[in-house]
C-alpha cells in the first residue's frame, strides 16, 4: 500500500488510464494488470501476483523472460555500440543475417532488417513490385499481416476495416479452414484445400496471372485461429506461384522462431518461399526487431537495380545482439525441438478438453501453439462469442477467470490461444491447460 492508501496496482493503473493510449480498443473500460516483472514462463504484476505467461508476451516472448545470456550478450553490445547509421556495416548485423541463413529454408539466405513485423510486411510489397514489375498483391481471408498502411490492407480481418480503403492493388483470397470451409466440406482438411486451391486458380485465371506481383501468406494462420492448412495445399500453392511467376511470400512473424515446432512454420509443408517476413522470436522481444528475407533470385535482382526502402533504425546493432544470442539459446537449450516433441503432449491435452467440454468445437495445435474454438453448437460449428464478438464478450470473461486463478493469455471472439514460452516443461504445461479447462466450466454454462 501506498502512503495515501492505495495499492500500487491502483495507483499506477491511475497514471496508465489518464495518460495512455491502447491499441484497437475503445479506451473507456481499459483496465489492464500492471506487470512489474517477468522470468522464464512467468510474470509478475506490482502487488506481487504471478501469472504463466501462456502467451509468451504477444506470441513474441519464445525463449522465455529473462534469460541470462541474452541480457548478457546486450549488456556487452550496449557498452560498445548501441547503433551505427544504416549505410555502415556492424558485426553484429553481418553475424546476425549469416545466422539467420543458416536455419531458414533453401537459399532464402539474404536479410533485410527492419523494426517489427509491420515494416517487413510493406518492405516485402515493395519488392515484390520490384522485382516483377507487376501491382497486385494477394492475400488470404482471415490473414493478419500487421497495423501499417500495406500490411493492414492486406489483412483479412475486421482490424481491416477503419484503414479502408488502405493501398491500391490488394486482393483478398479464401484459404482453407476446414473447421468452417467457405466451399462446404464438413472436417475434411485435404478436400477442403483441394477446393480452395481450384477457386484460387480460376480467381487467378480471371484476374490476369501476369498483374500479380505476390502471394502473401501466413503458413498457419496466426490471430485468426491457428487454422493449419493441409501440406498438400501449400505445396500446391507454391506451383501455382511457379506457374505464373508469382511470388511467393511466407509472413513468419509468428509462425517462425520455433513456434510451430520447426524453425519456420512453412518448413512443416516441404516448400521454400521466395521471401520471408519475420519479427517477434527473432529477438523474443527482448528489443524490437523484424526482417525481410531474400531467396537468391530476388537478391540476384537487386544487384543491378537499386532496392528503394530504408528505415533508420534498420539494422540496429543492440537488437542484432540480442537476435544473435537468441539463435544461441534456441540452439543450445534445444527449444524448437521442445516445442515440436511437447507439441504432441499438447495436442492430446487439447483432444481431452474438447471432449469434456459442449462448449469447445475444434482444437488446434502445431507445436507449442494451439487454440480452443468455442462453439455453441458441436454438430452445427455454430459460433458461441459470434464473429468479432458480435453476440457477447465471451474472451474478456474468460480471460478474467483465468488472471483471477494465475494464467494469462490472448484471446478474442470465439478463439482461446495458447503460445507459452518455448522453454515450458510437461508440468507446466499440464497445470496451465488444467486452468484453462477449469475456466471453460463459464463458456459451458452458457449453452
Ligand atoms: C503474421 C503476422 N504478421 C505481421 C504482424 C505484425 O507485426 P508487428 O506487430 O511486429 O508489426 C503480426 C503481428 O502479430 C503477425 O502475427
Amino acid at each position: 500500500m501506498s502512503a495515501n492508501g492505495n495499492s500500487k496496482m491502483e495507483s499506477i493503473r491511475k497514471m496508465d488510464r489518464e495518460h495512455l493510449v491502447y491499441s484497437w480498443k475503445a479506451q473507456r473500460g481499459v483496465n489492464p494488470v500492471i506487470m512489474d516483472r517477468a522470468e522464464g514462463i512467468y510474470q509478475w504484476d506490482v502487488d506481487g501476483k504471478q501469472y504463466i505467461d501462456f502467451a509468451s508476451g504477444l506470441l513474441c516472448v519464445n525463449i522465455g523472460h529473462g534469460n541470462k545470456h541474452v541480457l548478457g550478450a546486450m549488456k556487452a553490445q550496449m557498452d560498445k555500440l548501441c547503433y551505427t547509421g544504416t549505410m555502415f556495416g556492424s558485426e553484429p548485423k553481418a553475424e546476425l543475417a549469416r545466422m539467420i541463413s543458416e536455419v531458414t529454408p533453401g537459399d532464402l539466405d539474404y536479410v533485410f532488417f527492419t523494426n517489427g513485423g509491420a515494416e517487413a510486411v510493406e518492405n516485402a510489397i515493395k519488392a515484390a513490385r520490384m522485382y516483377t514489375g507487376r501491382h497486385k498483391i494477394y492475400s488470404r481471408w482471415r490473414g493478419y499481416h500487421g497495423a501499417t498502411a500495406g500490411a493492414i490492407t492486406l489483412t483479412g480481418d475486421p482490424r481491416r476495416w477503419a484503414a479502408e480503403p488502405g493501398i491500391p492493388g490488394v486482393v483478398h483470397y479464401f484459404g482453407p479452414y476446414p473447421y468452417h470451409d467457405p466451399f462446404g466440406t464438413v472436417d475434411d482438411p485435404e478436400e477442403c484445400g483441394r477446393r480452395t486451391l481450384e477457386v484460387l486458380r480460376t480467381q487467378i485465371m480471371l484476374d490476369g496471372p501476369h498483374t500479380i506481383a505476390a502471394i502473401f501468406l501466413e503458413p498457419i494462420v496466426g490471430t485468426n485461429g491457428i487454422i493449419i492448412p493441409p501440406k498438400s495445399y501449400i505445396q500446391g500453392l507454391r506451383k501455382l506461384c511457379d506457374e505464373h511467376g508469382i511470388l511467393m511470400v511466407s509472413d513468419e512473424v509468428m509462425a517462425g522462431w520455433g513456434r510451430s515446432g520447426e524453425w519456420f512454420g512453412i518448413n512443416n509443408f516441404d516448400v521454400i518461399p521466395d521471401i520471408i517476413t519475420t519479427a517477434k522470436g527473432l529477438t523474443s522481444a527482448y528489443v524490437p526487431l523484424g526482417a525481410m528475407i531474400w531467396s537468391k533470385k530476388i537478391w540476384d535482382h537487386f544487384q543491378d537495380h537499386p532496392f528503394v526502402g530504408g528505415l533508420t533504425y534498420g539494422g540496429h546493432a543492440l537488437a542484432c545482439a540480442a537476435g544473435i544470442a537468441n539463435i544461441e539459446v534456441y540452439k543450445n537449450d534445444g527449444l524448437i525441438d521442445n516445442s515440436r516433441v511437447l507439441g504432441q503432449h499438447f495436442s492430446k491435452k487439447l483432444q481431452e478438453v474438447m471432449d469434456k467440454h459442449p462448449s469447445v468445437g475444434d482444437v488446434r495445435n502445431q507445436g507449442l501453439w494451439g487454440c480452443i474454438e468455442l462453439t455453441s453448437d458441436k454438430e452445427t460449428h455454430a459460433p458461441l462469442a459470434g464473429f468479432a464478438d458480435s453476440k457477447r464478450n465471451v474472451a474478456g470473461e474468460l480471460l478474467k477467470r483465468m488472471a483471477e486463478m494465475g494464467l494469462t493469455t490472448f484471446a478474442k471472439w470465439d478463439y482461446i490461444f495458447m503460445a507459452p514460452p518455448l522453454c515450458i516443461d510437461k508440468d507446466q504445461l499440464d497445470e496451465s491447460v488444467a486452468i484453462i479447462d477449469k475456466a471453460l466450466e463459464y463458456t459451458d454454462s452458457l449453452l
